[in-house]
């Protein structure tokens, strides 16, 4: 019998020792080392992708890592796929399981994710859903680590809305150790499930509406954008989010030497000022090019290489 793929969908899904493997395959392939003597460790094996929403930092750099690695990729949209006409998540996940060796996919939905990884009979890599993006945080995670030193006991502060990448961040801190604080305004306060589980795993979070206690002395401050893929009412999430625009005064809260992370696409003005995003503290992007480096650690560690 076939062992259960090795899906890549929720970081609290995997043990902290595994996350660690991978970003440490992730900082080996950026230093150029080989895997196991192999300079092209996934040839013959290939990736598929389904973008539902938007992408330009996770298309390429998955492409980009597939074809370094030796593989190849074929990247799909719903529309021109039978998705488009109806045929199910499920059948689409056990035909491909017979051509590529890994499927990632970026939706809409959080369930149509979990759909096709229960049919695929290959690994799937959650690309970014409404609920979480667990890529961007390997890459995060990494160029923390690049900057400060191991993440583990550290400070982040998340200030701004509590989406997709702030559910990641909490999981994050669980597994990797360190605190996180968060600052939203109560309308778009962070998902109280991932606080309540990171929490029962022993993780120190600390939810606020206030950004300045959040960014009191922390070793590093995130944001994102204020209307993520798919979100509505635009004006009034700029309105409720206006207080925790990351500007000189907020940043001069966190410590002297704290950095400045955007997963991006970034709005300058908006959610952090351009002052802060092109400063010297902001380190976006090396974080913007280890999503290529963490990525082949994912993907290696999806073929269980
Ligand atoms: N950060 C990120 O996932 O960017 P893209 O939407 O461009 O892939
Ligand atoms: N929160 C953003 C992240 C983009 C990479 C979004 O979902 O649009």
């Amino acid at each position: 019998m076939k062992s259960a793929p090795r899906h890549f969908l929720e970081l609290k899904e995997i043990a902290s020792a595994e996350l660690r493997r991978i970003i440490d395959m992730g900082a080996s392939f950026k230093r150029g080392e080989k895997l196991n003597g192999a300079s092209r460790p996934l040839d013959g094996r290939a990736l598929a992708m389904i973008f539902e929403k938007p992408s330009t930092r996770t298309r390429v750099s998955f492409e980009i890592a597939m074809k370094q690695l030796g593989g190849t990729v074929v990247v799909l949209t719903p529309n021109e796929m039978q998705i488009g006409r109806g045929e199910t998540i499920a059948d689409t996940a056990r035909v491909l399981s017979r051509y590529v060796d890994a499927i990632m996919m970026r939706t809409n939905e959080n369930q149509k994710l979990s759909e096709l990884a229960a049919h695929a009979e290959v690994p799937v890599i959650n690309g970014l859903t409404d609920h979480s993006h667990p890529c961007q945080l390997m890459a995060d995670i990494m160029t923390f680590e690049e900057y400060r030193g191991n993440i583990s006991g550290k400070r982040i502060a998340w200030c701004g809305d509590g989406n997709n990448m702030s559910r990641s961040w909490i999981e994050a801190a669980a597994r990797f150790e360190f605190e996180m604080r968060l600052a939203c305004p109560s309308e778009l306060a962070p998902p109280q499930d991932a606080i309540d589980w990171a929490r029962n795993e022993g993780a120190t979070i600390v939810s606020t509406t206030d950004p300045d206690e959040a960014i009191d002395g922390v070793d590093c401050v995130v944001t994102d954008t204020w209307v993520s893929m798919g979100d509505t009412e635009a004006e009034k999430r700029h309105n409720l989010l206006s207080p925790y625009k990351v500007d000189r005064r907020l940043m001069d809260c966190a410590a002297k030497d704290a950095i400045f992370m955007h997963c991006l696409p970034a709005h300058r003005d908006e959610e952090v000022t351009a002052e802060i995003l092109d400063g010297p503290q902001s380190v976006i992007w090396d974080e913007a090019e280890n999503r290529l480096h963490a990525q082949k650690g994912i993907l290696a560690w999806c073929m269980s290489l």
